[in-house]
């Protein structure tokens, strides 16, 4: 590290590390000190595994650097490297970019189409200003950033008078779910005399579950994780509502 940071005349930021599933910040530096360019905050995610992966980093709305460079490879032959796949905020045209990252931020992509199993990469992502450029390098495991896109579908119905049938559909973003299948977990809340509690059911491989609950106005969602425990659940579905009367 200390090579690199002599190459480039640079400022080192930080050194961070943010563990448990996330992509694991490296190093991110400037060329200038003093006036500093923003440096880009990248997140990287694979929601098909394992050919899907999106780095994504937003645009800083003040100074937009006049472009990226972003590349990757494989950490231990860090001197064979690929060029990303670049994808501009807003652009509609890529099928890869899945449907839970359209966040308010204007983010910049970057699609690694086919990266090796069970490997360590590392991603720099480098913004170039007149006169200036920063950089962030992450280090990822495709297995660690894994996170599928909420499930879809979801229909909550009355089974008889005191059950309700839960169902949903797997993300369609998700191209391997023979290979590698999805369980789901499921949320439900009841409010109850004003104050709303949270249960939480699952992990359940079917898609479909049938409960007994009490009358009352329940709120549904669903997530969905990859089966071996590979990286984390999706975000939550959109709530579904339902209200079981009270009977007579
Ligand atoms: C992933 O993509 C690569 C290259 O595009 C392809 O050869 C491979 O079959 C794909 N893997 C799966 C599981 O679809
Ligand atoms: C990151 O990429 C930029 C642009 O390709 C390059 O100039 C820089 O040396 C790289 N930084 C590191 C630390 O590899």
């Amino acid at each position: 590290m200390a090579a690199i940071a002599g190459r480039a005349c640079v400022t080192v930021v930080l050194l961070l590390c943010v563990l448990g599933g996330q992509a694991l910040d490296l190093l991110m530096g400037t060329t200038t000190p003093g006036n500093s360019p923003s440096i880009p905050t990248v997140r990287c995610r694979c929601a098909s595994y394992p050919n899907v992966t999106l780095c994504s980093w937003p645009e800083p709305p003040h100074h937009p650097p006049t472009h990226y460079v972003a590349t990757y490879s494989e950490r231990h032959s860090q001197s064979v490297t690929k060029h990303c796949h670049l994808i501009q905020p807003g652009s509609s045209s890529s099928d890869v970019i899945s449907a839970s990252s359209s966040s308010s931020d204007r983010l910049w992509h970057c699609h690694m189409p086919s990266l090796k199993l069970l490997t360590d990469y590392i991603i720099n992502v480098t913004a170039v200003y007149s006169g200036s450029s920063s950089f962030h390098l992450s280090s990822f495991m495709l297995e660690d950033i894994v996170k599928p896109d909420p499930p879809v579908d979801v229909t909550v119905s009355p089974r008889d008078s005191k059950r309700l049938l839960v169902q949903w559909s797997p993300p369609p973003t998700w191209a391997h779910l023979d290979i590698f299948p999805l369980k789901y977990q499921i949320k439900y809340q009841r409010e109850s005399r004003g104050i709303p509690r949270s249960y939480n059911l699952g992990p359940i491989e079917s898609n479909w579950v049938v409960l007994k609950l009490k009358p009352g106005a329940y709120l549904f969602q669903v997530c969905a994780k990859e089966l071996l425990n590979l990286g984390e659940c999706s975000d939550w579905s959109s709530p579904v509502k339902i209200t079981i009367p009270r009977t007579k």
